[in-house]
């Protein structure tokens, strides 16, 4: 019988129409029955201070909760002016204080994203590997995955209309699911 984990995904865009968080829905769909994903919402997090490590609001707490809950993280990152969005960064932020509390640490973490430009936020995932690599994320090094959105890629349902982006994009799911298991076969959770 094979192990379910959970996979926490971020979606690093706060837009409503967000070309991400079409691709996350895709992902959840094409994602092989042995993860099960959930959305780990960021838009309510105020900017991070140091000044909130003594006393975290309830909206932080939630979110280190939510990612202490899962299994692994899946980002899925727009790239804004070639690097993660701020929203995002300030998610990252928080999930790694108070100083001794990082919600990162041997936490298996994978990263994709599209854009509509032809480097599909590459730029902006490299930057995202140095900041898991400083916050001890084990991080799925391949399959990298930069995805160029075109209009109707993803359709309403949350299906790949392409169907070589939709085989590649089964394929890095499944990726996923053996990376977590390997990470967690040598860090298990509760260790
Ligand atoms: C962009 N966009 C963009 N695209 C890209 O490939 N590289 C970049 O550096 C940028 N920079 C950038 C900055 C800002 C502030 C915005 C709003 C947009 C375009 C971007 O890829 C496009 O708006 C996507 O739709 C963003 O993804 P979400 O937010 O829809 O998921």
């Amino acid at each position: 019988m094979s192990t379910i984990y959970k996979v926490g995904y971020i979606v690093g865009s706060l837009a409503k129409a967000s070309i991400n968080r079409q691709l996350a829905h895709a992902l959840a769909k094409l994602a092989p029955p042995q993860l099960q994903l959930v959305e780990i919402p960021i838009k309510d997090l105020p900017l991070y201070s140091y000044d909130y490590d003594a006393d975290y609001p309830a909206v932080a707490r939630a979110f280190k909760q939510a990612i202490a809950d899962v299994d692994g993280i899946l980002f899925v990152t727009p790239e804004y002016n070639r690097s993660i969005p701020g929203a995002l960064k300030n998610a990252i932020d928080w999930a790694s204080r108070p100083w001794g509390k990082n919600s990162f640490a041997r936490k298996p973490s994978g990263i994709i994203g599209t854009s509509p430009g032809a480097i599909g936020t590459a730029v902006a995932q490299q930057n995202l590997r140095s900041v898991l690599c400083f916050c001890n994320s084990p991080l799925m090094n391949t399959m990298e995955a930069y995805i160029q959105f075109q209009p109707g890629l993803i359709d309403a349902d949350g299906a790949v209309t392409n169907a070589s982006t939709a085989e590649f994009l089964t394929n890095y799911m499944k990726e996923l699911h053996i990376f977590i298991e390997r990470v967690l076969t040598v860090l298990p959770r509760d260790a």
